[in-house]
Formats: C-alpha cells, structure tokens, sequence
C-alpha cells in the first residue's frame, strides 16, 4: 500500500493484516542474526500487506452485561475507516506470531459508556438495531464523526522516568563527542548529575514539571505510563518523587501512571554498594511503606537498575525480594549494557518485566518465555547511546511477550510512543502490527493492567487515539510529526 490512502471499504470486515516480513530466526537457541543494522531498504523490510479474514471472529464486539433500555452514553466514535481493537478474544497477551495479527473492524463505531468504558464496537446499524440503544443526542452525551480516520488504543508507555530536574543537553553534546553512558556515570554524570538536581527541587516544582510533561505525553497519545522514581538515591527525595508521582495520580490528570520505586538506580557517590543496599532495605523502604500507610505514597511496582559496576546480582535479589514481599510486581533494567543472566534473575524472583535486555543470551530468553516475563524494549536507549538495539526479533520468535517504552529520562528525552514504534520497526525490525501489540496490550499487561487497558474491547476504558488517516498504520510510518486527530481517555477528549 503507498502513500495514497485507501478507499473505506463499504462492508464491515474483520480482519488481521499478516505482513510477511523478514525470515523469522528459527528458536531462542539458533545463532543470533537479528541485532545486525537497519535494513538499508524500507521496501525490502516493510513489504505490501496482504489481508487475511478472521472469519473466527464476530463481525462486532458487545458488552456480555445488559445494558437498560434509554442509557445515555458518554461518546459514539461514529464510522471509522478502521477501528484496530488489537485483540478480540479478550487476549490478556501476545506473544509470538500472535503479535504480528490485529483485530481491525472497517467502518466501524465505538460506543462508550458514562463510566468510561466500551460496551461496543463494530457497524453502525447493527449497534442501532439494538432496543437499548437510542441514537440521539438525548442518549449520547458526545458524537464523534470519525469518517475518513482510523482508532487505535491509546499507548501505554512501559517505561518512563518523568520526574526529574535539570537536564542533561550538555551530556549530549558529550556522547555525540563519543562518550559512553557508563564513562559519563562513572564521573558522576548521567543520574549521579540528575540525583543533585532532583534533590534540591520543591515538591511543587516536580509536580508541575512532571504535570507538563504528562500534557505532552498524552497528546503524542499516551494513555497510561509506568512511572520510576529514582534521582533521589535518599530516603528524603526517593519519598518526594513517590509523593509527587502519588500526587499526581491524585489529579485529575487523564494519564494515569502505574508508580514504581527504584531507589537502586545508581550507588551515591559516597557510599559502597554494600551499604546502599542496607540503607534501601532498613531504611527507604521502611520510610516508603509508612508513607503508603498515610496516603501520601503508593507503589505498584520495584525496579533496580541491574548492571555490571551499578548493582550486582546478590544486591539487586535483595532489594527485588524485599519489594515483592510487599506485594510490589518485579519490573527491572536488565542486559543493558552487559550480560547478567537477568533471564534468569527474573525467572527466580517471580519478576513480570524486565527492561532494556540489549544484551539479553539466548538461555534467558528461554526462560523469560517459559515463565512469561514481558521484555520491555527501549528504542530510544539504543539509538541515543548508539549501542545495538535489543535482539527484538529473537526475543519474539522465542516466544517472549514483548513490550515497548519510551525510557522518556534526562537521557533519552523522548515521550512519544510513535517515535518509539517507528524506531521499533526501523532499528528492531519489527514489524508495524507487532510494534502496535508491544505498545498496547502487551505493555498494559507487562504492569498487570490488561483487564482495564490495551484494547479496545467491551469492558475496557474507552481510551483511544484518533488517527487523521483512514490507515491506522500511518501513526507509524509519518515520523517525528504522527497524524494525531485527538486522544480520548474514558470515552472523554484530552
Ligand atoms: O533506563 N539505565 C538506567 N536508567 C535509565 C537512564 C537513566 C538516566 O540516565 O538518567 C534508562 O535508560
Ligand atoms: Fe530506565
């Protein structure tokens, strides 16, 4: 398919475009060949689709509850050329070839309820056949006319470190000199840079930088983001950043974050690794769970920055076991720029997620798989750093549920998920369904949120991103500037 858009296809057909794509890497343990550079050619990587019918699928997707005759809804997104739902079958996952199938229904509508969520999806009339169904503007509170566009979910970003103060632009300078991430850490840049800043800012200038900053991520369609504290490496900032993110979910901000603690970011520069590690467990962790007690804090998730030189792996099991006991989900940086078996690691502690693996063997990979545990990939880390991207094509070949995020931080100052799918899709080779699948469902379920979130079946928040093109792969393919109409969150435009 080219630049032209196509024709709206007059019939409702649902379907999934299976685009063959590269050879497929035959198992987690075959030598790996897929961390190799960009294709040169688009054409030979991306080629035309072809379309296959879900003939198994429904030709609509209903809430199972009744609904009481004269309901008023919320919002009735009206006759898209493609509403792309993900998945159809209530799928909490994807993984393997499943992740490169969509569900799309063409010339479809959406309708959602006053609680925020879908009761419906697919054509128009048969929605008005329904005798609880009015269709007037007494019994629908907002009507979309979505002719000519196409619906995706909003994007849940898997990966942020969104508050912060100061910024690192004259690092960036530095590694396009050709420092490394680890020369500028170990001279106490990078976070150790961020970590003075953070702990001199106010509580209310956190708030309202990360405030801002949400503005800007939903608007490049970011619906729900998993959030990290940090750049505080003490039990005072690690608190405030919590508070802040807390706060935050205590607005009536539309993004919502999913809050996770990760006082082992880094070691300060005064203390040795061994120390830090007690002071996180006797003390910060303590301080956090008093905190949750009074409100002020919650946490959803922990998370250590596992690498050779940062937190070895008796310290980093420590910390992650201390989390999980408190019912916190495991959610770490792994393999990012060394190999540590974090597969492994993950496997053992119960972990959901680990993040980065741009090093990731070929045993932890199998057992990441075995055990369900989300690889949630970082484009921007890799293109930033100029390091070689994740194997993310052995990653799905091997079975491994693949998520995506943006890794939006003073380094990789990045908050738009089409960028990262793009980049997904470019430097990963993945194909545009799949990159699609990784930044909903996949990341929604990677911080247990896919009851709620990641597809736009009945059930669901009716959170979704209006795309100003009757092919929702446009969001992709336009670059740096995606053709956003407008995001909705519960059924209601932000
Ligand atoms: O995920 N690798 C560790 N943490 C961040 C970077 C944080 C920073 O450099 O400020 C990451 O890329
Ligand atoms: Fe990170």
């Amino acid at each position: 398919m080219g630049e032209q858009s196509p024709a709206p296809i007059p019939t409702l057909a649902v379907r999934t475009s299976a685009i063959p794509h590269q050879p497929r890497s035959a198992a987690c343990s075959s030598p790996a060949d897929l961390i190799s550079p960009p294709a040169a050619s688009n054409d030979q990587h991306q080629p035309a689709p072809t379309t296959t019918k879900m003939t198994a699928l429904p030709p609509y997707l209903m809430a199972a509850n009744p609904v009481a005759s004269g309901t008023v809804f919320r919002s009735l997104f009206r006759n898209a050329a493609q509403i792309v739902t993900v998945c159809a079958r209530g799928e909490t996952h994807k993984s393997g070839a499943a992740m490169d199938q969509v569900a799309i229904f063409e010339n479809a509508s959406l309708l959602v309820d006053q609680a925020g969520r879908i009761v419906y999806v697919g054509p128009l009339d048969t929605l008005e056949a329904q005798p609880w169904f009015l269709h007037d503007s007494t019994h629908v509170e907002f009507e979309i006319d979505c002719t000519g566009q196409s619906i995706v979910p909003g994007f849940v970003d898997g990966h942020t470190h969104p508050v912060f103060a100061g910024d690192r632009v004259h690092e960036f300078a530095l590694k396009l000199a050709g420092a490394t991430y680890l020369d500028i850490h170990k001279a106490g840049g990078g976070i150790g840079f961020t970590v003075q800043h953070t702990r001199a800012a106010s509580d209310e200038t956190l708030f309202a930088d990360l405030q801002k900053r949400m503005d800007r991520m939903i608007k490049l369609g970011t619906t729900f983001a998993e959030a990290k504290s940090g750049y505080g490496l003490d039990t005072a900032t690690e608190v405030k950043m919590l508070r802040v993110l807390t706060r935050h979910n205590k607005s009536h901000h539309a993004l919502k974050l999913s809050i996770t603690y990760l006082g082992g970011h880094s070691v300060p520069k005064d203390k040795t690794l061994a120390a830090y590690t007690q002071e996180i467990i006797d003390e910060q962790i303590p301080a956090i769970v008093r905190a949750v007690e009074t409100g002020t804090v919650h946490v959803d998730n922990i998370d250590v920055f596992y690498e050779k030189g940062v937190f070895e792996r008796a310290e980093t099991e420590a910390v992650l076991r201390r989390g999980k006991e408190l019912g916190w989900a495991i959610n770490f940086h792994g393999d990012e720029l060394h190999a540590m078996a974090s597969g492994e690691v993950g496997a053992q502690l119960g972990a959901r997620a680990i993040s980065h693996l741009e090093e990731v063997q070929d045993r932890d990979m199998e057992m990441m798989a075995k055990n369900t545990i989300f690889a949630t990939l970082l484009p921007t880390t890799a293109y930033v750093l100029r390091i070689a991207p994740p194997p993310a094509r052995k990653l799905i070949d091997c079975g491994v549920p693949v998520a995506l995020g943006s890794d939006f931080n003073p380094n990789a100052h990045c908050m738009s998920m089409p960028h990262v799918m793009n980049l997904a899709c470019v430097n990963m080779k993945m194909t545009m369904n799949e990159a699609l699948v990784a930044a909903t469902i996949n990341s929604a379920a990677s911080l247990h949120q896919e009851a709620d979130r990641g597809s736009l079946e009945p059930g669901k928040f009716g959170d979704l991103v209006v795309i100003d093109n009757p092919d929702w792969r446009h969001i992709i393919y336009q670059m740096a500037d995606p053709p956003i109409a407008a995001v909705y969150v519960q059924g209601t435009r932000v």
